[in-house]
């Protein structure tokens, strides 16, 4: 079967092609930063549970098909890469009372950043994970339909980039932390199917969805949901800012890896008809018989 490039094959031109910073937007890195925030959020969680293990297996290099490739998450498919979860969709852009993505094509700056996290659907247990707060560029958190407890945090206000929180059904008690009240970027809050959760709305969370269930559009706007909870649709006022000076990255933060490959690998002729599987075996064989091509000065 003729396959677009493969994960592994992509992540080999990517050695071929060493990224530079000016080449964007396809070879652009993904920014430090942000690769910094997932490896100290892989590293917190990937042995909470075997749940949470399977799902950042391949939060290394790039992705499973090459875990000694250098670290990038946002890779070249356009607005992913191989790290599960993880999505680099470019700028978000609001104009005329409508709001969008950019794409990678046209979004800004020399690197990318890392604009959501989806872990819907997959059992994952214990808190919230705190190190979420460590990633400066995230947009959209989506950690529907997990087995997460205890109380949402207050310093989910220092995002100030969310434009979407969804946590709908887990089990998380106390109340919405009125100092979300600050996001104003916030567009779609989801917290249905939370039994245990209480209390009333911060007046700044968007305006109350209507009909339940929502789904994320490109509609502005689409508001706070909490069916399912015992939240009392009552709004009340937001609360100040909360100390956000922890959220910033560790100076003793690990480095990205570059990777323990050789600088070049050369894709094989005929390529683009290979399988994944095909793909991964290929670099499986060069790098055991360590015969890679190296034609890099
Ligand atoms: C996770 O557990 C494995 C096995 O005990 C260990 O080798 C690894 O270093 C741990 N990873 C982190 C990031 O703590």
């Amino acid at each position: 079967m003729k396959i677009a490039l493969s994960a592994v094959a992509a992540a080999a031109l990517l050695i071929a092609a060493p990224q530079s910073a000016s080449a964007w937007p396809v070879n652009a890195p993904t920014c430090e930063e942000d690769i910094r925030a997932a490896i100290l959020f892989r590293d917190a969680n990937v042995n909470r549970s075997a749940r949470w293990a399977a799902n950042l297996k391949s939060w290394y290099g790039a992705g499973e098909a090459c875990p000694q490739c250098a670290d990038d998450p946002c890779g070249n498919h356009g607005y992913h890469g191989n790290w599960e979860g993880l999505e680099c969709r470019g700028d978000w852009i609001i104009e005329d009372g409508w709001s969008r993505w950019s794409g990678q094509k046209s979004a800004k700056g020399p690197c990318k950043k890392i604009t959501n996290f989806h872990l819907p659907d997959r059992g994952l247990e214990g808190p919230f994970p705190e190190h979420l707060k460590y990633f400066p560029n995230l947009h959209e958190i989506d950690l529907d339909n997990n087995a997460m407890i205890g109380e949402l945090p207050e310093w989910l206000a220092c995002m100030s980039n969310l434009i979407e929180i969804d946590l709908e059904d887990n089990d998380f008690t106390g109340t919405i932390p009125r100092t979300w009240g600050n996001l104003f970027q916030l567009e779609e809050v989801e917290v249905d199917d939370n039994p245990q959760l209480r209390g009333c709305i911060p007046q700044g969370l968007p305006a109350n969805e209507h009909g339940g269930k929502v789904s994320f559009s490109t509609d502005p706007k689409i508001g706070t949901s909490w069916g399912g909870t015992r939240i009392n649709g009552q709004r009340c006022a937001d609360a100040p800012m909360p100390d956000c000076s922890h959220t910033k990255i560790p100076e003793d933060a690990p480095m990205p890896s570059k990777g323990t490959l050789p600088e070049e690998i050369e894709l094989p002729p005929g390529h683009e008809d290979m399988t994944p599987e095909e793909a991964a075996e290929y670099f499986r064989q060069r790098l055991a018989s360590n015969t890679v091509h190296s034609n890099h000065p």
